[in-house]
């Protein structure tokens, strides 16, 4: 009740941008008193809503808070299974570490924690992930598919799809996918993918899918090392990106996804993951931690494993890597 007063509330204002609504025309449109319509007013500006209020004429709002609340998530997600418990925090160690905790405490499939920062954010290979405040999506949702070990690489694949899918419809860019989870827009690295699991012997307990990406950084909010190699999507589009609509669409796509495998497997994944792979068909190296490993890129088998042919005709299976194109 209390959210779809605010969902009307808020879709009011979005209708009538920048213009002052009166509290008798609010009233009416929620069916509730002045004095209700108030206390949501004030609900907003604690959650960092900057509205202006003036003596006939009504409200509006001036600015939107710069961090996204778990209420801006929530108004108007179409999912049923991810995003429907969320754990909003303004700062945070990283997000990975309050999901494992939260998986051990037997939270409920699809939770997702989401940071406006993050001090120590984790990448893969034991980097640090670059998280400042205001800028980027951090979060980390928690699954729990009753399916090997083995085969849990394919659940990295699978978020990489549907972070793709997700900025194809909000942004209009056309990311593409480097080997295994990397999401590079005009060959800069905008999002990154980390899963770690909980699981005992073959039992997976649980899923951690850690998504960080780049959303309205300006290019000297990089540190100067990696303005060669990312970039974020506002950057690339020219224009500040909701974050917020691109989480609600992300989950829609993964919750999608994540369906359509657990009901028919991996493959029809894979063909999606492939129609985005920057890599398929080229000449790449692959730095493993054993060698360096050139030839070209056959594409991914069932496994989510990368097959390369080197020059003397063997295909290599590389598990684990950092791609160079
Ligand atoms: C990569 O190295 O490409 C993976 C980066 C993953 C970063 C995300 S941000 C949200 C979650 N919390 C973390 O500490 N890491 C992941």
């Amino acid at each position: 009740m209390q959210s779809t007063l605010r969902k009307k509330l808020l879709d009011a204002f979005t209708e009538h941008e920048g213009e002052f609504l009166s509290g008798q025309y609010l009233a009416d449109l929620m069916g509730c008193s002045r004095t209700a319509v108030w206390k949501h007013i004030e609900d907003l500006r604690n959650e960092g809503f900057e509205l202006e209020a003036v003596r006939r004429k009504g409200y509006r709002i001036i600015q939107k808070p710069e961090h996204v609340s778990a209420n801006e998530i929530r108004l108007g997600l179409k999912t049923s299974l991810i995003g429907q418990q969320i754990h909003y925090k303004e700062s945070v160690d990283s997000t990975q570490k309050v999901a494992h905790r939260l998986g051990m405490e037997n939270a409920l499939e699809g939770t997702v924690v989401i940071a406006d920062e993050q001090i120590g954010g984790k990448g893969r290979m034991d980097r640090r992930w670059h998280s400042p405040k205001h800028t980027g999506i951090w979060m980390s949702v928690i699954l729990r598919p009753q399916i090997p070990l083995s085969m849990a690489p394919q659940l990295t694949l699978l978020t990489a799809v549907a972070v793709a899918q997700a900025i194809v419809e909000n942004t209009g860019l056309e990311p593409q996918i480097k080997w295994p989870n990397d999401l590079l827009v005009n060959g800069k690295k905008v999002t990154g993918i980390l899963t770690e699991l909980q699981a005992e012997a073959d039992r997976i307990n649980s899923v951690i899918i850690g998504i960080g990406i780049n959303v309205n950084q300006a290019v000297t909010d990089f540190p100067e090392g990696l303005r060669a190699v990312a970039t974020s999507l506002s950057i690339e589009k020219g224009e500040l990106i909701n974050r917020a609509s691109l989480i609600q669409t992300i989950f829609l796509k993964l919750e999608k996804l994540y369906l359509l495998y657990l009901e028919t497997g991996f493959h029809p994944i894979k063909l999606l993951w492939e129609s985005y792979a920057i890599s398929i068909g080229k000449t790449i190296t692959a730095r493993t931690l054993t060698g360096n490993i050139t030839g070209k890129a056959l594409g991914i088998n069932d496994d989510g494993v990368l097959k390369i042919e080197d020059k003397n005709g063997v295909v290599h299976s590389i598990y684990s890597a950092d791609i160079e194109l």
